[in-house]
């Protein structure tokens, strides 16, 4: 595996998700030292604190990779100006029990696609709130606020020339991020 390990995590559960498309483009933006872990949210029980003693094989599963991760990628779309409940049930589910979060200290990057032309800017900073909490240092620019419209990729799926340069310097500051904080 690369010296750079990243977890990726998609806030949609949705099977054409437009952030997971991103995630997917963005990866090969990425150099080689860098690898990346799917993170699978959509078979996670709902979160219950009863349960914080004796946890789900897929909640021993996420906190593994968060924890094995030199940092973490979110993708979340905007559910009604926040972040979707899914993304909040995973995140919840890694910061427990207390002081055994698998989220701290690990540098975040924060993106996000939408049909609207904020393009997640309010789901991504209630998002960056949880995150400062979980003691997560968290790339602060550039701001990734991406519309989701006609252009965006090429043919192939990769990043298409009006947004590749954007993307490329977001990626570039990341890994220079990482590298800093992992
Ligand atoms: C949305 N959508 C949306 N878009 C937005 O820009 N701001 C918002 O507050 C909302 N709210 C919202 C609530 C709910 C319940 C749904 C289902 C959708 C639209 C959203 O951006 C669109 O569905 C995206 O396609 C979601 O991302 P994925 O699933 O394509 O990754």
């Amino acid at each position: 595996m690369a010296p750079y390990n990243i977890a990726v995590v998609v806030g949609s559960l949705r099977k054409d998700s437009f952030n997971r498309k991103l995630a997917q483009a963005l990866e090969k933006l990425f150099p080689a030292d860098f690898s990346f872990t799917q993170v699978r949210i959509d078979d996670l029980p709902l979160y219950n604190q009863d349960d914080d003693g004796s946890p789900s094989a897929q909640v021993t599963r996420l906190k593994g990779e968060i924890t094995a991760a030199q940092g973490v990628l979110f993708f979340t779309p905007e559910y009604n100006r926040s972040v979707p409940g899914v993304l909040k049930n995973a995140i919840d589910h890694a910061s427990r029990p207390y002081g055994k979060s698998a989220w701290n200290g690990k540098p975040a990057g924060v993106l996000g696609a939408s049909v609207g032309p904020i393009g997640t800017a309010l789901a991504q900073h209630h998002l960056r709130n949880i995150l400062a909490y979980l003691n997560m240092p968290t790339l602060g620019q550039p701001e990734a606020f991406i519309h989701n419209k006609e252009g965006l990729y090429d043919e192939a799926g990769n990043i298409g020339e009006a947004s590749k340069k954007f993307l490329q310097g977001w990626v570039d500051s990341y890994v220079a991020f990482v590298k800093t904080n992992a």
